[in-house]
């Protein structure tokens, strides 16, 4: 079952001179199992959108339904979990463990049940044992992105959401929350990534929605989102046309580091045999 948006519009501060129209008509459904990428600028709507999945937000008009149920009632937060831009503001108990305790005790988990959904998650997330017990707020961004996920994760959600996850991640975290999301998907998680930069993150993606002013200004698959929009390519595309331009006979339809591996021992294997 999807996430179906019909006709959603929403402003803020309705009524006041304040007014800011955030989104309009918006109509798009994301089926269980994709993954899915929403870019655009920021200030588009990004995340104003993905609030309204799981009822924190309320749609000025139109409606929002998960699983044949409207986004705002109380069980559908626990099928779409949501990790925000700035994690810290997602934790707020004395340990990690608790933190990830938090979410499924409200839902009535308790005992040996919860430990086991707990230790779970905090695995799953890739959060080393030794800082179970640790104050979340003495980790490192890194390690406060993986506990709020694993957070999100003890929820057992069918749709995680994730605004702008990889911003402030170094080089090696980045990768490692990419695999992490790759994996979750693997078995069986819809995955929802928002991110002003989905350029690097293309190849992961079943479907790429873009907004532009509150608008969904692009629907399709990542091969047409490259031709048909002037956005950025990612590196390993661009650096394949470049490889291209040179001379060099490989694809240049390639979003991925592992397929332009491929696509380049496959070219300097047959200039060996040439
Ligand atoms: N709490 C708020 N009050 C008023 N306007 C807001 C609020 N949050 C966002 N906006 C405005 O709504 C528009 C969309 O914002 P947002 O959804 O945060 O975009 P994005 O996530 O793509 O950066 C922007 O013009 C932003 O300034
Ligand atoms: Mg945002």
């Amino acid at each position: 079952m999807p996430i179906d948006v019909k006709g959603v519009s929403f402003s803020y501060n309705t009524g006041t001179t304040l007014e800011k129209v955030a989104l309009e008509n918006i109509n798009l459904s994301i089926g269980k199992g994709e993954f899915i990428l929403i870019g655009g600028e920021i200030g588009s709507g990004k995340s104003t959108l993905i609030r309204h999945f799981n009822g924190l937000l309320k749609p000025s008009t139109g409606q929002v339904i998960v699983d044949g149920m409207p986004a705002h009632e109380k069980h559908v937060k626990t099928k779409v979990g949501i990790l925000f831009q700035f994690p810290q503001n997602q934790l707020f108990a004395k340990t990690v463990y608790e933190d990830v305790a938090f979410g499924p005790s409200n839902f009535g988990i308790k005992g040996k049940q919860l430990d086991k959904r707990v230790i779970h998650a905090l695995q799953l997330a890739g959060v080393r044992e030794e800082l179970y017990d640790r104050s979340p707020f003495t980790l490192s961004g890194g390690e406060m992105r993986l506990v709020a996920i694993a957070g999100v994760l003890a929820m057992q959600p069918d749709y995680l959401l994730l605004d702008e996850p990889l911003s402030g991640l170094d080089p090696e975290n980045k990768n490692s929350l990419l695999l992490l999301l790759k994996t979750l998907h693997s078995q069986g998680i819809s995955v929802v990534i928002v991110s002003h930069r989905i350029a690097d993150m293309l190849f992961l993606a079943d479907r790429v929605f873009l907004m532009q002013d509150g608008r969904v200004s692009f629907k399709g698959k990542p091969d047409d989102y490259i031709y048909s929009t002037s956005s950025p390519l990612p590196d390993i595309t661009s650096l394949m046309k470049d490889l291209r331009q040179k001379g060099i006979d490989v694809r240049d339809d390639v979003f991925s580091i592992e397929d332009a591996f491929d696509e380049i021992t496959r070219v300097q294997k047959e200039r060996m045999v040439r």
